[in-house]
Order: structure tokens, then sequence, then C-alpha cells
């Protein structure tokens, strides 16, 4: 796993007199050339004026039109990269990580090994907000899963990034925003490896040790529970998925600034199926083999606890990592079986192919009891979700409408886009056992809304979201995301729920002042 190798710099100076950079990134905006000073310098350096062709139409300023300049000789930039950059009003965060996607991605394939930012030509976005998204675009644009495919990139140049300001004042904003660009989207890359790894090299035994690699941060604690602990914990959820595999059960817990007191508590969840092949409730044979992402869940949490701790954020958090195979064999669970959960509450199993709540009802339960403020779980749960809401937003449901409120926020503030779905009490009759407390499958219709009724009865009385993710944790060509943002993968894992969840708890960290208290008065259990 090779994090992106990008060197990124923040510097006073003027652009005009420094000279010898080699690539100048200069966003366009539809309609007219821009009024900045470096607009005019290029203008004045160009031999054929950028200021003409905009005038005749020849370039446009269309989001994501790409043009080339090449400036004499003796210029302070061999090359200008003029981006399309749409109209003014439509300009957001999410359009300059676009933009600097690819705008990085161009200069890899040209080979030029540095691009120079210059924050003032970039209207209505504070210095740090623009560092954060143009590092994010860059980090995650440039990402490419190369495990297996190491000689294929091996003869690649990265470029260098400098971002220059004549405003020296800018510049602590600046540093603070790469730094908070770098900690999420090198986090989201680690993600979107776990992801993407194959389900032979991904086991729960291997998802562990990865996870107990956070413990390079001194602020994490990692404990990493085999499927003895769990037998004696009698966690039968997970253990009942995982009885079918040869490979074991694991549970890990990750304790960031347990040490805190009156600090906001959060608790993260993630579904960590390495591989769902549905157990005896098989599933077809056709896309069977993207079931490898069906931990995304758990390597979100891996990224969320990761970022939030190279951040050094003043809160306490507490992920919880269930993870099993589920895989049919003649020991595997079976339709019919009665499951005793973590919880005490017994589970008569509908389909084996439910087999992430079975995991998350132990998990769920396991993170109430270290009383967090609020539990949030992120999990490729339904295939359902993926039908309702596609691969452009995940399906958000809870028992606390605050909460979902602002998880839609946090999501919408870095375009990862939340809906937030019904838990009406009418839904329970789906999921009405005759023999057990609940059964683990309500059927087909809203099957994503059953699935969140199951996991609600496994939080008590703490506020709870659960975040549905399996429509935007992977995305394949044809689903358009890419074209949108090109700082997503043409294919393959997204890393989805760094971003948002990072957004997340610095929105709950200033809503609350930072403390504990305050926050716990404004979640309401309904
Ligand atoms: N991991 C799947 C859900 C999934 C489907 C994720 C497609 C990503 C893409 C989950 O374990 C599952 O199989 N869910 C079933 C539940 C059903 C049996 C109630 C589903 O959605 O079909
Ligand atoms: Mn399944
Ligand atoms: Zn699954």
């Amino acid at each position: 796993m090779n994090p992106v190798d990008i060197k990124i710099r923040c510097q006073a100076g003027d652009p005009a007199t420094r000279g010898a950079y080699k690539a100048l990134l200069l966003p366009l905006f539809q309609g007219a050339w821009g009024r900045s000073k470096i607009h005019g310098l290029v203008d004045k350096w160009s031999e054929i004026k950028p200021r003409d062709m905009v005038k005749s139409q020849e370039i446009r300023g269309d989001f994501k039109e790409f043009t080339i300049l090449h400036l004499k000789k003796g210029l302070p930039f061999e090359r200008v990269l003029l981006i399309g950059s749409g109209s003014q009003k439509e300009f957001s965060k999410d359009r300059v990580r676009s933009i600097a996607a690819k705008a990085a991605r161009t200069l890899r394939k040209i080979r030029c090994t540095e691009m120079v930012i210059i924050p003032d030509c970039f209207p209505g976005l504070e210095p740090a907000q623009l560092a954060q998204a143009v590092v994010e675009g860059m980090i995650l644009g440039l990402y490419r899963f190369s495990k297996y495919t190491p000689d294929k990139v091996r003869a690649e140049v990265t470029p260098s990034v400098l971002f220059l300001t004549e405003d020296s004042a800018a510049l602590p904003a600046l540093k603070a925003g790469v730094r908070r660009g770098e900690s999420v989207a090198h986090a989201a890359n680690r993600v979107r490896d776990l992801a993407n790894t194959p389900g032979n090299l991904m086991t729960p035994r291997i998802l562990a040790e990865t996870a107990r690699g956070l413990s390079k941060h001194p602020s994490v604690k990692v404990t990493v529970h085999d499927e003895k602990v769990l037998k004696k914990k009698g966690m039968g959820g997970i253990l009942s998925v995982a009885q079918g595999s040869d490979e074991p059960a694991r549970l890990v817990v990750l304790e960031y600034g347990k040490a805190r007191k009156s600090v906001p508590h959060i608790a993260f969840v993630g579904k960590g199926v390495t591989f769902d092949t549905g157990g005896i409730s098989i599933k077809p044979a056709a896309a069977m083999h993207h079931m490898k992402y069906d931990m995304s869940g758990a390597a979100a949490v891996i990224g969320i606890v990761d970022a939030i701790a190279r951040l050094d954020l003043p809160v306490r958090i507490t992920g919880v990592i269930p993870s099993a195979e589920n895989m049919p064999s003649a020991r595997a669970y079976k339709p019919g079986d009665v499951i005793k959960t973590y919880s005490g509450k017994y589970v008569e199993i509908m389909n084996t192919d439910a087999e992430g709540r079975m995991l998350l009802a132990d998990a769920l339960t396991l993170a109430t009891e270290s009383k967090p403020d609020l539990i949030v779980d992120l999990a490729t749960l339904t295939g359902g979700c993926v039908i309702a809401l596609g691969h452009i937003a995940s399906g958000v449901m809870g028992n606390c409408d605050w909460l979902c409120d602002r998880i839609q926020q946090a999501g919408n503030q870095c375009q990862e886009k939340m809906w937030q779905l019904p838990l009406y009490s009418e839904y329970m009759v789906q999921i009405r056992s005759t023999v057990a407390d609940v059964i683990n499958s309500g059927g087909r219709p809203a099957s994503a809304i059953t699935a969140g009724m199951f996991l609600k009865q496994f939080v008590g009385d703490i506020p709870w979201a659960h975040i549905d993710i399996a429509g935007t944790a992977w995305i394949e060509e044809d689903t358009t995301l890419y074209i949108h943002k090109p700082y997503l993968p043409k294919r393959g894992a997204t890393g989805v729920g760094v971003r948002s969840m990072v957004t997340l708890v610095e929105d709950l960290l200033a809503v609350s002042g930072g403390s504990g208290e305050k926050l716990r008065k404004q979640l309401k259990v309904q």
C-alpha cells in the first residue's frame, strides 16, 4: 500500500518575479477572462492572448475544459494549465477538488513534475478551504490500486505542488488546509486499498492486523478479539456468520482519546464481511466477485480513526469492527436457525445472505457498553439501498432526526451525499418472528429500511444513525459518478465515509463547543 507520494509546500512571494516553474494552474470562468493580477500577467506573457481566445469562444471556461498554454522561455512559468471552472456562481469546493484531480492526472500523463497554485486567482474561497480542496482532489485523483501491478506505475512521476501567495499572512491558513486535506485524502485512499483488496488477501485476520497498525498513533489503542473471546462473550451474531468459513472471525475495538473526560464521545461501527457469498442462501455468480468490498464499512472506520488521529481532533472515538467471511459449507448457519446474539435477543435466520446485520447486532451492543454520546454505523448492508439511491447517495436511518440531519449536512458539505429513509414502526411487521425475537430478513419491500429496523433493536436508548453505503462504496465505469467527480476512481472502491464522518465530527465539535454534555442536550432518541 503506497500512499500517493506528493510533496506540497506553501510559500510567500511574487509569482511575476520568482521564475522557472514548470506549470501554473489557472481557473477560467465562463464568459470572461479573469480579473486577477495573475490572469493579467498570463495574458501579457502570451503571444496568442487567451483573453482574445475567450472573446472568440475558442475557449469557453466550461467546467473541466482543459487548455495548455506554453509560454516563451525566460518567463516565470513554462506552461499554464487553463482549467474551465464553469460559472462563477456554481463555483464550489467540490469543483476545486475535481479541477485539481484532473490537473494532477494530466500532469502525471505529460510527465510534468511541478504545479503552482496562486490562491488569489480562486475568488470566493478562503485560503484554508481552497488548499484543502486542492490537496484532497490531487491525492484522491492520483490514486490507483496498484498493489498487484507495481511495474505499471513505477515509471511514473507525481507532480509536486506549490501554493504561492503574495499575502504572507495567509500562509498559516494555507498550511492548515493542506494538512487537513492530506490527512483526510490519504486516509480515504487507504480505505480504497483495503476495499479493493480481494477476499483471499483480505480475510478477517488480515483486516484485524491492518487495524492494529493504527496503534502507531500514540492516541489510539487497538484491541483484537479472536474467536475464543467472541465465544466466551457469547457473540452469536458474529460467530454464526463465521462458522461456515475456515477463516476465523475477528472483532476489533479502536479507542482514540479515551483519557479525555468531558469531550464528545462518538462510536463508529463498520461492517467487515471480507467476502459475502450469501452463505447457504447463495448469491448468483454474475456479480459475486464484487462482494470483496463488503468490508467497506470496516475500512471506513479504520480510515475515520486514522484521519481523526492524524488531525488530533479533541474528541473521544470508539471504533468497533466485527469481521467474518460468509461462506456456504457443511458447518454454515442455515435458514431457520435461531441464534442468540450478544444482547441476549434471539434472531431467527430467514436468509443467510442478510449476514451483515448479524455482525452489526453484536458490534452495536458492544458499542453501547462504552456509553458513547452517539453511535454511527457504516455498512454495505442492502442491495435495496442501491436500488433506491443508486451510486449517488448513501441511505441514512436512525433513532434521532437531529443526528440524521447533521449527517446529511456533513455529507452535503463534502459531497458525499446522504439521503434519509424513514424507520416507521409499521415496518416492524416485516421482521416479526414466531419463534424468536426478530427475523434477520424482511424480504424485498423496503429492504434497506427493514435492515435499519433490525439494527435499531440493538442500540438501546443511545442516539444512533445507520449509513447504508452499498451503492456508494464502489463504482463501475458506467455509473457516471467519475464524470462528475474526477477525484473518484473510474472503477472500484471510492473510500466513502472518511470525508463525511470527519466533517461530521468537526461539526459536532463546533455545535457543542467541544463539550460532551452540551452535545447530549441536542441529541434526542425518538
Ligand atoms: N452485502 C450485501 C448487500 C450488498 C448488495 C452490498 C449489493 C453491495 C451491493 C448484503 O449482505 C446482502 O446480501 N443483503 C441482502 C439482504 C436480503 C437478504 C434481505 C440483499 O440486499 O439482497
Ligand atoms: Mn449478504
Ligand atoms: Zn453482505
